[in-house]
């Protein structure tokens, strides 16, 4: 019984009297653990914008992923025969979606049916007569700087890699193609 009342505050309202039951030691270090755990959480992960998200994570991966890929494949040329093998690889061809859409979607469509950027699913074309002619407007760029030059900012191999993407894109249906631009040209080779 004595016990009992030394827990009981001294204080007394209307005859009620309360006991004083603090929460116990080891739940204070809990709950003061986690507080300090989200003070350094919330500077590393919402206060600095260099922290890694899992789309950068993501990102990262994928690059990893990339080079494997590039790396079993050595030094692609931009010969019409490498561009369309390529182009019956599903696998690259997953690849190529994945940075035309990251690189050139904003002006081509997400399906290459053209923004401001011209329609890449159509027979005609401004720039280009040859497989090897979608490389070189890759690399170089075109309409005077309209269409951006990517050989700073795309290896060599993503750039051969991308003419394949586009060269598959030529007779699919883009959802809201761009009329033609250009002129028709013949059919790619078949090799
Ligand atoms: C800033 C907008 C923009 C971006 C980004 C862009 N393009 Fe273009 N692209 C254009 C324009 C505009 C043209 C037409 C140039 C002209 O008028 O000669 C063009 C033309 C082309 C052509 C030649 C088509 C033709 O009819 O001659 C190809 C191929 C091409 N782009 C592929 C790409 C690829 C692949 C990417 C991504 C790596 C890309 N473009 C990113 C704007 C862009």
């Amino acid at each position: 019984m004595s016990t009992v009342k030394d827990h009981l505050s001294d204080h007394e309202y209307d005859g009620i009297r309360e006991y004083d039951n603090p929460t116990p030691g080891w739940w204070h270090v809990i709950f003061i653990a986690t507080a300090v755990f989200a003070f350094f959480y919330f500077v590393y992960y919402d206060a600095n914008p260099d922290s890694a998200t899992i789309w950068t994570e993501l990102a990262r991966r994928q690059n990893v992923e990339n080079k494997k890929i590039f790396g079993a494949l050595g030094d692609l040329e931009p010969t019409p025969a490498t561009i369309m093998k390529l182009t019956s690889d599903q696998k690259l061809m997953g690849v190529g979606q994945g940075q035309f859409l990251a690189t050139c979607a904003q002006c081509h469509g997400k399906d290459g049916g053209g923004v401001n950027g011209v329609n890449l699913c159509d027979d005609s074309y401004k720039n280009v007569k040859s497989l090897e002619d979608l490389y070189t407007v890759i690399t170089e760029g075109a309409g005077a700087g309209a269409m951006p030059a990517w050989k700073t900012s795309l290896s060599k191999n993503e750039r051969v890699l991308m003419a394949s993407y586009v060269a598959s894109l030529r007779g699919t249906k883009p959802a809201s193609p761009k009329a033609p631009e250009g002129t028709p040209i013949p059919p790619w080779p078949s090799n």
